[in-house]
């Protein structure tokens, strides 16, 4: 058998990490757990209880209430719920992706968040995908990926999936919020947007994503075949 490994992708907004972290999942049978959404579920309740990000008081009043979860759909994707409704539709949309950055800078918001990443990745198994996953949460990950893009090829992919949830946002105000969210994720403080030194880099500019899965794919399986020796 096969040993179960833990397979971390992290990189820039919209560079196809979600896409290619759901299908290489639903390939090697592994769990797929989509952590920006969990840092937009905290964002949209933060945003519809008015939750002052300035002030710690109210973020450590709000992070007690919150409870972000994931349950496979009847049409068998993965969902985020908060406090057990289903939030997947709400947490893609502009409003949340103008907050999303801003929020997920604040300490106790991380804290609380890697916390629950780092049980459910316990049993391995697992495919995560973010911006810290292979730094922070998973340093010991078997496999690390790091996907880049250009900005313009990541606006259009971006504006797409947009228009497919019915909302049309025009070109220049996606390309303005995803500047605007390499910026932040890549200059906090707390766990900033960085390639782990073992991580492998592809860019996804000029590949399908069938292409890509299948890349993410043969480097898992041979991560998997890798432990199997490591360890027999
Ligand atoms: O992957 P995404 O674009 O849905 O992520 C939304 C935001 O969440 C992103 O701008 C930064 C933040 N994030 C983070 O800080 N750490 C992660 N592991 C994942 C996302």
């Amino acid at each position: 058998m096969l040993k179960k490994i833990v397979i971390a992708i992290d990189g820039y907004s919209a560079c196809g990490k979600s896409t290619t972290a759901r299908e290489v999942a639903r390939i090697l049978g592994y769990r797929y757990i989509d952590s920006g959404a969990m840092y937009r579920a905290v964002t949209l309740y933060f945003l519809e209880h008015h939750v002052a990000v300035t002030n710690p008081k109210e973020v450590d009043r709000a992070l007690q209430q919150i409870r972000v979860s994931f349950a496979v759909s009847r049409k068998g994707n993965s969902e985020v719920f908060l406090n057990g409704l289903s939030v997947e539709q709400e947490i893609r949309q502009m409003r949340v992706s103008a907050a999303v950055s801003q929020v997920s800078t604040l300490k106790p918001v991380r804290l609380a968040m890697v916390d629950q990443q780092r049980k459910m990745g316990k049993h391995k198994g697992i495919v995560m995908d973010g911006r810290d996953i292979g730094t922070v949460v998973f340093p010991e990950a078997e496999l690390k990926l790091f996907l880049t893009a250009d900005l313009l090829t990541r606006a259009f992919r971006r504006q797409r999936e947009l228009l497919e949830r019915d909302e049309m946002v025009d070109l220049d105000q996606v390309i303005e919020n995803l500047m605007e969210r390499d910026r932040i994720d890549s200059s906090r403080t707390e766990s900033p947007l960085k390639k782990a030194s073992d991580a492998h880099e592809i860019n996804t500019t000029h590949v399908t994503i069938d292409e890509q899965v299948d890349e993410v794919v043969r480097l898992s399986l041979s991560a998997m075949v890798a432990g199997r020796t490591a360890t027999s």
